[in-house]
């Protein structure tokens, strides 16, 4: 019996309209267009406005986008996975309400949260259940509402994060494409400088927990960075050589998008030019477990069927990896 692999055979995505620049933040805290370029690369990202919404409002939209573009009857997807640190609620899951929404009826359901890496957990969970032989149809959802746990008082986070949401389908294939490899990693040393301290079992909401702002991200940004370029660029180059990779064999970097500076360093050390990175932080900001997919989302109708793509990621916890993707089908047609 041949091996089966798991391909990513189409994509969706979703951002909101409303857009907060640069100069709309400056107007809340002490800060600067040129300071927020300089030091990260943002110009702009994407806000979800509207009572009631949350990270399903982006996800079935994204999803609904996915069926449309692969011709797929919502009733043969099996399984919805969705990677979100923002879910509209501790219960029921996110999953839960973008499938009923999408009209996935035949599917089970589940979260999975992986802070920024959690594109990269779940495409790699997805691709098992295909691998397993037992499902066929499997839709990856990954993004986040992360304005909803952004503090608009602390300028050293707010100027950072967007909302946004992508989607995938995988199939099974017996073609060398696919999920080829992933290295996925945790480590908790990151547990105090990446967190939102409240909210959770471990500190459930108060009104004290409100007055110290305890239920947005707090992080130390210069602790998380050092860890995010050397974590980020070690699992990028691991995977490479791993599966034999040089940097012609490479088509696309595709990074987390949360520092234009860390992904100018994992280009550096793949030495791979600024072209073949995948990077529209300058839009989006970061949108956490949104960032991969929506860039390939952009991407799709650049990618050629055998594209190698190296996708990395870094985030809470901590937890981080790379993924070695063989791009099933030419994007252009898509
Ligand atoms: N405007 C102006 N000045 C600012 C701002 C701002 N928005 N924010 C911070 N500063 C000041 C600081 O107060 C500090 O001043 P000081 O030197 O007088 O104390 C100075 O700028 C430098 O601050 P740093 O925190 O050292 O700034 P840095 O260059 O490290 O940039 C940043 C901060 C952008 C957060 C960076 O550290 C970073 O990108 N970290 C990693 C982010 C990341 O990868 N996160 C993981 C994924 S996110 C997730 O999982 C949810």
């Amino acid at each position: 019996m041949r091996e089966i692999n798991a391909v990513i055979t189409g994509i969706g995505g979703y951002v909101p309209e409303d857009i907060l620049t640069n100069e709309d933040i400056s107007k809340m805290v002490d800060t600067t267009d040129e300071w927020i370029m300089t030091r990260v690369g943002i110009k702009e990202r994407r806000i979800l406005r509207g009572e009631g919404r949350g990270t399903s409002y982006m996800g079935i939209r994204a999803v609904k986008q996915l069926l449309e573009k692969t011709n797929v009857s919502p009733e043969e997807i099996e399984v919805v996975l969705t990677a979100t640190t923002t879910p509209d609620h501790h219960f029921p899951t996110t999953s839960s309400i973008i499938a009923y929404q999408t009209g996935c009826k035949n599917a089970m359901t589940f979260d999975m949260q992986g802070a920024c890496a959690g594109f990269l957990y779940a495409l790699e969970t997805g691709a098992n259940y295909i691998r397993s032989g037992r499902y066929k149809k499997v839709i990856v959802v990954a993004g986040d509402k992360m304005t909803a746990i952004t503090d608009y008082t602390d300028r050293s986070t707010c100027p950072l994060f967007g909302d946004g949401c992508g989607a995938v389908l995988l199939e099974p294939t017996e073609e060398n494409v696919g999920v080829m490899d992933a290295i996925l990693r945790t480590n908790g040393t990151g547990y105090s400088h990446l967190i939102m301290k409240s909210g959770g079992s471990a500190y459930p909401p108060t009104h004290e927990t409100v007055d110290k702002h305890e239920h947005f991200v707090f992080q130390d940004g210069r602790y998380v960075f050092k860890y995010a370029v050397s974590y980020m660029s070690d699992v990028a180059e691991e995977i490479a050589k791993r599966n034999g990779l040089t940097r012609d064999d490479i088509a696309w970097i595709v990074p987390h998008q949360a520092n234009l500076r860390i992904i100018d360093a994992i280009a550096k050390r793949l030495e791979v030019s600024e072209d073949k990175v995948m990077i529209n932080i300058q839009k989006y900001g970061n949108t956490s477990a949104g960032t991969i997919p929506l860039c390939l989302w952009e991407w799709e109708n650049k990618l050629k069927k055998g594209d190698n793509l190296i996708l990395a990621a870094f985030g809470a916890g901590f937890t981080w990896g790379a993924l070695y993707l063989k791009w099933g089908y030419d994007g252009a047609k898509a």
